[in-house]
């Protein structure tokens, strides 16, 4: 590692407070890869990152910058994904959408539930089909090995446990697969130049320098993963300048494709930028409970499978 990026990744990985769990959520990469890896056949593995990172301005964190993102979109297209045959490692803010949980109150969950006479728990009649697939399909999906589930919450937590899952996915080849919907800060302070105690506000206005959080994705494609499949999102609010921005990250970063997104129309439709096209994606507008993840995902599996097809000859 040697050019200024690099030095400013190996400065940013540094400065980063380590990962409390570091061992725990290495030993269950292992055992996903290992299980979705067999002499017969790798099975397709996708890492889908989702919901925005956060960025701490007090190490004993009190106040913290964040990236919207509900979540949404890499939830479902988990789902999607997985009817499709991969497995995935859903790395994904702590508190946003989870996959199979679309269907379910998320502002009263506790209206979902009642106590009988006899003191059991149950869940209240209109909610008690919603709730029972979603409990079969999450069940299904975890024990059946098809999903890792990892928490993130801060810019330093994403980074660090994205690269790991990258290094470790090495194995899988052309069979892995990144799908980077997480919303991820640009902007960061640095652990040891971090306030370790609540900022106070007796001292008039804050004034604080943020350092740019470096792009992994070069990195991510070259060294970390240089055999996956990989997609990033490119969110805008100006639809002008979308497709232009998207197209200059796919050169940029040698991704595979980059899916455009404007913030107000992000759920009824994308366009998938990628070497030989444009492709707009949208919602079939015909049914109310379709999502643009369902014909996107579908869209990039086939891609996908071209991809390991052009890999292997
Ligand atoms: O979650 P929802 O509410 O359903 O919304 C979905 C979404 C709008 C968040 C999603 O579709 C989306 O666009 N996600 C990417 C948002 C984003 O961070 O865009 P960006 O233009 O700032 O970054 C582009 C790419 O660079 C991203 O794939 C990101 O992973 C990557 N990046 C960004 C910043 C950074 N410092 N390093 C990065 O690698």
């Amino acid at each position: 590692m040697d050019s200024p990026l690099n030095s400013e990744i190996e400065s940013f990985f540094d400065s980063a407070p380590p990962l409390n769990d570091r061992a725990a959520i290495s030993q269950k990469l292992k055992e996903f890869i290992a299980l979705n890896s067999s002499e017969s056949g790798t099975r397709r593995v996708a890492c889908v990152t989702s919901g925005g990172t956060t960025v701490p301005l007090e190490q004993r964190c009190v106040r913290y910058i964040d990236n919207f993102s509900s979540g949404h979109r890499g939830a479902a297209s988990t789902e999607h994904l997985i009817k499709m045959g991969y497995a995935v490692i859903f790395l994904y803010r702590r508190g946003t959408c989870e996959p199979y949980c679309s269907s379910l109150p998320d502002d009263a969950f506790l209206e979902c539930f009642e106590v009988t006479e006899e003191s059991a728990v149950q869940v209240c009649q209109p909610y008690s089909e919603a709730v029972k697939r979603a409990i079969r399909d999450h069940h299904a999906a975890v024990a059946g090995g098809l999903l890792l589930k990892l928490p993130f919450t801060t810019i330093f937590e994403y980074l660090q446990m994205l690269q790991m899952i990258a290094v470790s996915s090495r194995s899988l080849g052309p069979c892995s697969m990144f799908y980077l919907a997480a919303a991820v800060s640009d902007f960061y302070v640095p652990w040891k130049s971090m306030a370790e105690h609540k900022i106070q506000s007796g001292s008039g206005p804050l004034d604080m320098q943020l350092l740019q959080v470096p792009k992994m994705l070069s990195v991510l494609r070259k060294e970390w993963a240089p055999m996956a499949f990989c997609i990033s999102f490119k969110l805008e609010t100006d639809a002008e300048i979308l497709l232009e921005k998207a197209d200059m990250a796919r050169k940029k970063y040698g991704m595979h494709a980059v899916v455009a997104n404007e913030l107000l129309s992000r759920k009824e439709q994308v366009v998938v930028v990628t070497n030989n096209g444009k492709i707009p994606v949208y919602r079939d507008k015909t049914s109310s409970d379709s999502d643009v993840e369902k014909p996107l995902t579908k869209l990039l599996v086939d891609r996908h499978s071209v991809y390991i097809k052009d890999s292997n000859t």
